[in-house]
């Protein structure tokens, strides 16, 4: 059985473009792979948190990798910083990465414009991102399209890496959904759907209530052609709702076009909050059942053992190959 990682940051809420750009998939592939979902603690303080904030957001996190539908017998699901062998690796493959090649990435670029103070964590998250993926022999990553660059340069550092020290590391692949691995931000469908957007109104968030759902989405930036037409260039905003509206209902987008021929913009838009809405109430019921009981606990207890297990013997094997600390008896 082949090997799937993926990670999601404990940064504040969860996004629908976090749900149908990875989540959404990691469901579906846990029944074919060997899965390893991460609550990835450590690359979420690249950014000032707040510290009680972030404990919330972790465990809130774990409860919805649990609601959307992660089965705990099927996949492995941990938290990053109690698995220490991610920290660790991740130094050493910061010894392998060039400042150049981490200062080119778009993430990077984003996150550090415009400010003052910017941690050196910021621009070293890639080599963890790395670590995260090759300590578990990774196959397959599945993630949106804005994380394609980070797993092309993990690529690049495990390659480097085998070809300096010995063969110990699996060459892993993206796996980009081909619809719907970049929602667009509510308010301009030009950018991403992203947490860090100040404007509430730009994202819908996995607890978000049907009246709010209704009303980001009959606020939703369109135009003014009046036609539901899948046409990303010159109609961003529709072919947008159009791309989660296909997701959520399964239905494929040139069907929704004909039905919606001769609509207007208000009916479509209804439908497409009922349709959030209608996805998101039963995974909003798990969450608060989740959150109050003892089982999510247990539940991060078991995954941070295994990952350990695994993780720590990729760990050594990487000190071996370098050369670090004794030759173990
Ligand atoms: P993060 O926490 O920003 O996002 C988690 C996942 O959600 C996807 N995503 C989106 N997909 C479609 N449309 C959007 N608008 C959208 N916004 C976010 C992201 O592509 C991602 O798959 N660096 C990673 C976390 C990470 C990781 C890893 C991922 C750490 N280690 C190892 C994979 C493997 C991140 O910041 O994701």
């Amino acid at each position: 059985m082949k090997t799937i990682f993926s990670g999601i940051q404990p940064s504040g809420v969860i996004t629908l473009g976090n749900y149908i750009g990875a989540m959404k998939q990691f469901v579906e592939l846990q029944h074919d792979y060997n899965c390893y979902f991460c609550i990835v603690d450590q690359h979420a303080i690249t950014v000032p948190q707040d510290r009680l904030a972030l404990r919330k957001n972790i465990r809130s996190l774990a409860a919805f990798y649990l609601a959307v539908g992660i089965d705990p017998n099927k996949s492995t699901l941990f938290i990053q910083s109690e698995v220490p062998a991610h920290a660790q690796a991740g130094w050493i493959l910061q010894c392998i990465a060039y400042i150049g090649e981490l200062e080119r990435m778009t993430q990077f670029k984003d996150k550090s414009a415009g400010k003052e103070a910017v941690s050196a964590g910021l621009l070293t998250y890639p080599p963890l991102m790395a670590a995260d993926i090759l300590l578990y022999s990774t196959d397959i990553v599945p993630v949106g399209e804005d994380q394609k660059q980070h797993i092309e340069l993990t690529r690049d550092l495990a390659e480097r890496f085998n070809k300096r020290y010995g063969d110990i590391f699996t060459i892993p692949e993206a796996r980009i959904p081909k619809i719907g691995a970049r929602i667009m931000s509510l308010t301009d469908p030009t950018k991403k759907m992203s947490k860090s957007d100040p404007n509430q109104k730009s994202y819908i968030t996995l607890l978000d209530d049907a009246k709010t759902i209704e009303k980001k989405v009959k606020s939703a930036v369109t135009d003014s052609e009046g036609i539901i037409r899948y046409d990303k260039e010159n109609k961003p905003g529709v072919s947008n709702l159009l791309t989660i509206y296909s997701i959520l209902a399964n239905e494929p987008i040139e069907q929704l076009e004909e039905r919606y021929a001769g609509k207007g913009y208000g009916e479509f838009k209804a439908d497409v909050a009922q349709v959030i809405i209608d996805t998101l109430a039963p995974i909003q019921q798990k969450y608060y059942d989740l959150m109050e009981s003892s089982e999510l606990d247990d539940i991060l207890d078991e995954g941070a053992e295994k990952a350990n297990r695994v993780a720590s013997k990729m760990l050594k094997k990487m000190e071996n190959a370098i050369g670090l600390g004794r030759k173990r008896r």
